[in-house]
């Protein structure tokens, strides 16, 4: 199946449309001997990632008193994993944005829901004291990027097949008619893009448990992660307003991963996440 997956990310170009500076940036910002200078230089080529950045500095997110203007002073400032973090968000925007049809996700939808990922794996992360933290967040982001490619050739397919609606598991629906599913051509998209394994292994388990590799902390998380930002419902319309089942999280505990220090901290984790996501909607207009 993997060699399927492959194939749909060889002419990616023509349908994720990841600026070459975001794309430089995603990478860059996970090499082990990340420069900061040459990160901020990177940045500095793309004026609207510039933008965003500044605009995500500047925001309660990150609620700074004094105006935030430049590359440098986010990174004298806020530090080298802030920046990470903000570049790594600000070039996945452009991709993450877009309406995925196929998938029933309108303007904004899949990137929320990545966002909602990334913030709680960020915190579950931090608790369980993960040592790549960037990584796992970055992973967060993008655990569904694969939805971005397989939109169109899912609508071909089952517009084509006259599919008659049954209720079927979605990843059942894109195995049937892709052979592939959108875990599997995330991980080979990420890896085609040079990220390294601490990102590309979690997005690709992050619909399956089974496997040895998912033992990994990393991947344990962002498939936690996923599953609780889905018991979670948000009302952009009214801030503050924000629910968590918790009987359905009581209901299917079992089957969820165990990540350190979780559970106890459940609770504070949760309200955590709830502050931060309220703050970081404003930021891109989500
Ligand atoms: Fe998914
Ligand atoms: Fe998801």
């Amino acid at each position: 199946m993997m060699d399927v997956a492959a194939e749909y990310v060889r002419d990616v170009e023509k349908i994720a449309p990841c600026p070459e500076v975001a794309l430089d940036v995603l990478s860059m910002a996970h090499a082990a001997d990340c420069s900061i200078p040459k990160l901020s230089e990177k940045i500095e080529q793309d004026p609207g990632l510039t933008a965003n950045m500044l605009h995500m500095a500047n925001s309660a997110y990150f609620g700074h008193m004094k105006k935030i203007t430049s590359v440098k002073d986010i990174i004298v400032r806020m530090g080298v994993d802030a920046v990470k973090i903000i570049s790594i968000t600000s070039a996945s925007v452009g991709l993450l944005r877009s309406p995925q049809a196929a998938y029933a996700l309108g303007r904004g939808e899949l990137w929320r829901h990545s966002f909602a990922v990334a913030i709680l794996a960020n915190i579950i992360a931090r608790n369980a004291k993960a040592r790549d933290t960037s990584a796992i967040y970055t992973a967060g982001l993008l655990h569904d990027v694969g939805k971005v490619i397989l939109d169109r050739p899912l609508q071909v397919a089952s517009y084509s097949r006259d599919e008659n609606g049954e209720q079927e598991p979605l990843l059942t629906v894109e195995r049937r008619l892709l052979h592939t599913d959108h875990a599997e051509v995330g991980m080979a998209l990420l890896e085609k893009w040079g990220l390294p394994e601490a990102v590309s292994v979690p997005v690709g388990l992050h619909h399956d448990m089974t496997q040895a590799q998912s033992k990994r902390l990393g991947v344990k998380i962002i498939y936690l992660a996923d599953q609780l930002v889905h018991l979670t419902e948000y009302d952009a319309g009214s801030p503050g307003e924000f629910f968590f089942d918790v009987l359905a999280y009581e209901s299917m505990k079992e089957e969820l991963p165990e990540v350190p220090h979780f559970e106890n901290n459940m609770r504070l984790i949760i309200e955590e996440f709830v502050d931060k996501y309220q703050d970081a909607v404003a930021v891109f207009s989500l």
